[in-house]
């Protein structure tokens, strides 16, 4: 078998003219969508991620302002800015580009961001809302992932959902999101003692660790939907994900490429959750 790649690109193009033509409809009632990304210091990575998400929302037709400041910003001083952009009418999604400084705590200023422009689904009260299944933003890369299952028409109810990957970005929201639909999910970490045993028994499978060849043929049930939300660089410096792609997509039904997969999707769900910002707004 030679598994159908789930294309992330292509999907981002449609739901992306789907954002841009909700966008124009608020536009013509008098509202503009409007993201701030804040950057703090010069991390080449993050640089890279906070110009595609500016461009992206150019290219969407919504507002956009990239904040940049020094590595030595205070916390202080950046909360005063998060605190000034929470009360910017204009401005109905904020980001603050992590990892940031070592001095700065992240989670406080996560914490500062009003609820009602946490577009990144980070701050506590969307991920209690993502527990309850309450309204509220969902992290874009799962949210993403979840939209890439809907574009194959998967119906997730009575399969077996493998996570492997804990985090508070990835891993812990998207097991929330396939439980949701009525999965059945397990999610594997460092601790667990047999990897392979679980990742066999899964209908669906997402690899979200940050390490080359986490998941390989051998540990892929014939048929199983694998998504690969990794972003990692081979030894000749190419760009792969966690999962080794050209074995797992001889065994997979569907398969998400890296690049090319989920990576798009990321940027794509920030531009959905900013319009639905925009949308929820009083005005
Ligand atoms: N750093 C890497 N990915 C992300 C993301 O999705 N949001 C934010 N705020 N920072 C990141």
């Amino acid at each position: 078998m030679t598994a159908q790649i789930i294309d992330g690109n292509a999907l981002s193009k449609q739901l992306r003219t789907e954002v841009a033509a909700r966008a124009q409809a608020l536009k013509a009632k008098g509202v503009t969508p409007g993201l701030a990304v804040v950057l703090v210091g010069d991390n080449p990575a993050s640089q890279v991620y906070v110009r595609n998400k500016v461009k992206a929302c150019e290219d969407s037709g919504l507002h956009s302002v990239l904040e940049k400041y020094e590595a030595d910003m205070t916390e202080a001083d950046l909360l005063a800015r998060v605190e000034a952009l929470n009360n910017d009418p204009s401005i109905h999604g904020i980001l603050v580009q992590l990892p940031l400084p070592a001095h700065i705590d992240a989670q406080k200023v996560i914490e500062a961001i009003s609820p009602a422009k946490d577009v990144d689904g980070f701050h506590i009260a969307s991920a209690g809302a993502l527990m309850t299944g309450m309204p509220g933003f969902w992290p874009c890369t799962p949210y993403g992932c979840m939209k890439m299952l809907e574009s194959i028409g998967y119906d997730l109810k009575g399969k077996h959902a493998v996570v492997i990957g804990r985090s508070n970005i990835v891993g812990k929201p998207m097991a929330l999101m396939l439980l949701q639909k009525n999965a059945t999910v397990t999610i594997c970490h460092s601790g667990t003692a047999d990897l392979k045993a679980m990742t066999l028994q899964a209908d669906v499978i997402v690899a979200a660790v940050g390490k080359r060849n986490v998941l390989t043929a051998d540990m892929v049930k014939p048929g199983a939907v694998v998504l690969d939300v990794g972003m990692n660089r081979n030894d000749e410096g190419k760009l792969c994900g966690d999962v080794d792609f050209d074995g797992v997509k001889d065994v997979a039904s569907h398969i998400t490429p890296v690049p090319g997969g989920v990576g798009p999707m990321t940027i794509t769900m920030l531009l959905v959750n900013t319009l639905e910002a925009a949308e929820r707004a009083p005005n």
